[in-house]
């Protein structure tokens, strides 16, 4: 704490002195486009929900689909909060000033999807309640480390990429048409608020000892668990929306390697090489308790195929995986079509 103006204070001044090579000042120049971008493309919550329900003339979904459907998407409701609170987390303590535009960003993008859902369940009927406990353990697990590469891997990697899954896979089930509009609009957004996690945790791996990126790893695979044990809690859930929980984890886990790869790859670390055993673990369970339908009509070939997958690669798609979020038609704040 300063005294009079003397001593420590929270403005860094140092902001400006964070880059260590040409990469790093790429990835930064990066980021102040994601900031920008996110101006370009912020579109008005209130005016889009209302403009949406008026073109559908109102919402309209399965009576028996109903329920499933507020449980899925009060998730993704206190998931924006807790993006939003990580974003905001972020933009305080990121010091370089392209990754703090960046995060400053993404929390304005978190309280549109907060809100905008909020009013979208309420339509629902939804009664805002506490989360089942994997859920609210996952997102805990993020907001309550202090550790800004931990909430970076946990926020943006991890759960951004897997709420993009479902937000593209209740698309495609056209469950209710307001709602799978609205997910293009999140999806553009999401998309970006990966690329900061790609862009910027690099700039924080590069500064840690062997022993810190290991215990980030550990991180990650509690994650990982929590992650698969509320997609269990849901599977009755995306049965009755008509959505294969095992398709959710399988896109799920090719859009975290991408992002992952990316942001390893960044540092010239070929971190395939390096077995990950635990997460290797988690894959293998995937084969038992999220099994294929042939898979749980045969149980030798359900270990055969925890076998393989313990020990085969997955073959990584970067360059596609997040394209189809991007490629979305939207209209923005400032009416244009974008
Ligand atoms: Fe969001
Ligand atoms: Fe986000």
């Amino acid at each position: 704490m300063g005294i009079a103006g003397f001593g420590k204070t929270e403005l860094r001044y140092d902001m400006f002195d964070f880059v260590r090579n040409a990469a790093e000042a790429k990835r930064l120049v990066k980021c102040e486009g994601i900031y920008h971008r996110g101006q370009e493309l912020a579109w008005d919550g209130k005016d889009i929900l209302a403009m949406l329900i008026e073109k559908h003339g109102g919402i309209h979904v399965a009576p028996e689909k109903k329920e499933a459907l507020k449980r899925v998407f009060a998730i993704i409701l206190w998931g924006e909060l807790a993006a939003w609170k990580v974003s905001a987390q972020l933009a305080d303590g990121l010091v370089p000033l392209e990754a703090k535009m960046a995060a400053t960003g993404q929390a304005f993008d978190e309280a549109r999807h907060f809100y905008v859902m909020h009013d979208y369940l309420l339509h629902l009927g939804y009664v805002p309640e506490r989360l089942d406990r994997a859920p609210q353990a996952l997102l805990d697990l993020v907001l309550d480390t202090d550790n800004l590469a931990y909430k970076l891997l946990g926020m943006q990697l991890m759960i951004e990429t897997l709420a993009l899954t479902v937000f593209q896979t209740v698309r495609e089930t056209e469950v209710e048409p307001v709602l799978c509009e609205l997910m293009r609009y999140y999806e553009r957004d999401e998309a970006r608020h990966v690329g900061l996690g790609m862009q910027y945790l690099p700039s924080l791996i590069q500064r840690m000892s062997k022993r810190e990126v290991h215990q980030l790893i550990t991180f990650q695979v509690r994650l990982l668990a929590w992650a698969l044990w509320e997609l269990k809690v849901l599977a009755p859930d995306f049965a009755i929306l008509g959505i294969d929980p095992r398709e959710v984890i399988d896109r799920g886990r090719k859009k975290q390697l991408a992002a992952l790869y990316e942001a390893f790859n960044a540092l010239g670390w070929a971190w395939q090489a390096d077995r990950n055993y635990p997460a290797a673990v988690l894959k293998s369970i995937v084969e038992f308790t999220f099994p294929t339908d042939a898979s749980r009509k045969d149980k030798r070939r359900m270990f055969a195929n925890a076998w393989e997958v313990f020990w085969n690669k997955d073959e990584i798609h970067t360059a596609t995986e997040f394209a189809v979020h991007d490629g979305h038609r939207i209209r923005t704040a400032r009416g244009v079509e974008v």
